[in-house]
């Protein structure tokens, strides 16, 4: 596996690769791997001749107060996972070479061309983390011009992301097809995150109840619930059971648009779930 640092030699790489007749496979990530990861990657080495991996810490998606040096950064270890998972480049640059400022000042948010998804990146974590996914459609559009994929894997754990990079994707006519990996759970439905590591011991366990509400509104729904208060009421009973969890939103939306709905409708929806678990902040959700 390459380690290449520069977006410029990342660039002539890709470039030769395509001119040699290859297909890119690429997985965007913020390093501290796990199994979620890598069924992004096991999709991106099955179906390409190439698969190219980031790992990039993007200081432009963190807010003030948020973890950006905290952010777990086993760079070694991450490396070795992608060896193993065959990986054929890893793409790691510094923020100034991806940027042209210091960490410090990309974390600033100081002037910069910034990529927007109006409406879609407005709602959910849009209101909670302002700015984030404007950092985090501005640093994808910049690695998909850095990396030249003809697909790009994404986990459905983070379905807004997901939905705001498809969006960009179509309105800036980028030619990459996006395609969305389902998310992997831990054995008690506990959505893998790098984040997770943060949880105390007793946090990890009340952890699992977000899991556990989600499903009893798929389930609910699938009984024939059709009304959203009430899938909600039932989802809040179990959440209110852990008293280390914080419910910031917990909404049923179009799976599109991402607007709230009040009546299933047979148009495809999904739960989305935001709760802060002690100090560390978790989302999930489902498919209805
Ligand atoms: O999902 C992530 O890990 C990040 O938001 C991404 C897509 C790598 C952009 O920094």
């Amino acid at each position: 596996m390459e380690i290449i640092q520069t977006p410029q030699e990342m660039q002539q790489l890709s470039s030769r690769w395509k001119c040699e007749g290859h297909s890119i496979g690429f997985v965007p990530t913020m390093g501290a791997l796990h199994a979620g990861h890598l069924a992004l990657g096991r999709r991106a080495r099955e179906e390409n001749s190439r698969f190219v991996a980031s790992l990039f810490v993007n200081p432009l998606q963190f807010g003030v107060n948020e973890d950006l040096s905290k952010y777990p950064r086993p760079f070694e270890e991450d490396c070795q996972m992608l060896r193993d998972a065959g990986c054929d480049a890893l793409f790691a640059p510094s923020a100034e070479t991806m940027y042209g400022i210091s960490t410090h000042e990309a974390s600033l948010h100081v002037p910069h061309t910034y990529v927007e998804v109006a409406m879609l990146g407005e709602v959910w974590e849009g209101v909670v983390r302002p700015g984030h996914l404007r950092g985090v459609a501005t640093v994808v559009a910049k690695l998909f011009n850095i990396v030249l994929p003809q697909r790009a894997y994404f986990g459905e754990k983070d379905f807004q992301q997901l939905r705001v990079i498809e969006q960009m994707v179509q309105d800036l006519n980028f030619p990459i097809t996006i395609v969305p990996v389902e998310t992997v759970r831990e054995a008690d439905g506990l959505a893998l995150s790098s984040r997770n590591a943060y949880l105390s011991a007793e946090e990890r366990a009340a952890a699992q109840v977000l899991s556990r509400a989600l499903c009893e509104g798929v389930a609910r729904a699938r009984a024939g619930e059709s009304d959203a208060a009430q899938l909600g009421v039932h989802m809040q009973q179990i959440l209110d059971a852990k008293p280390q969890i914080y419910v910031q939103y917990l909404t049923v939306v179009d799976a599109n648009t991402l607007d709230s709905l009040a009546h299933l409708d047979g148009r495809p929806a999904r739960i989305l779930i935001a709760a802060r678990v002690g100090q560390t902040r978790l989302i999930d959700n489902m498919p209805l």
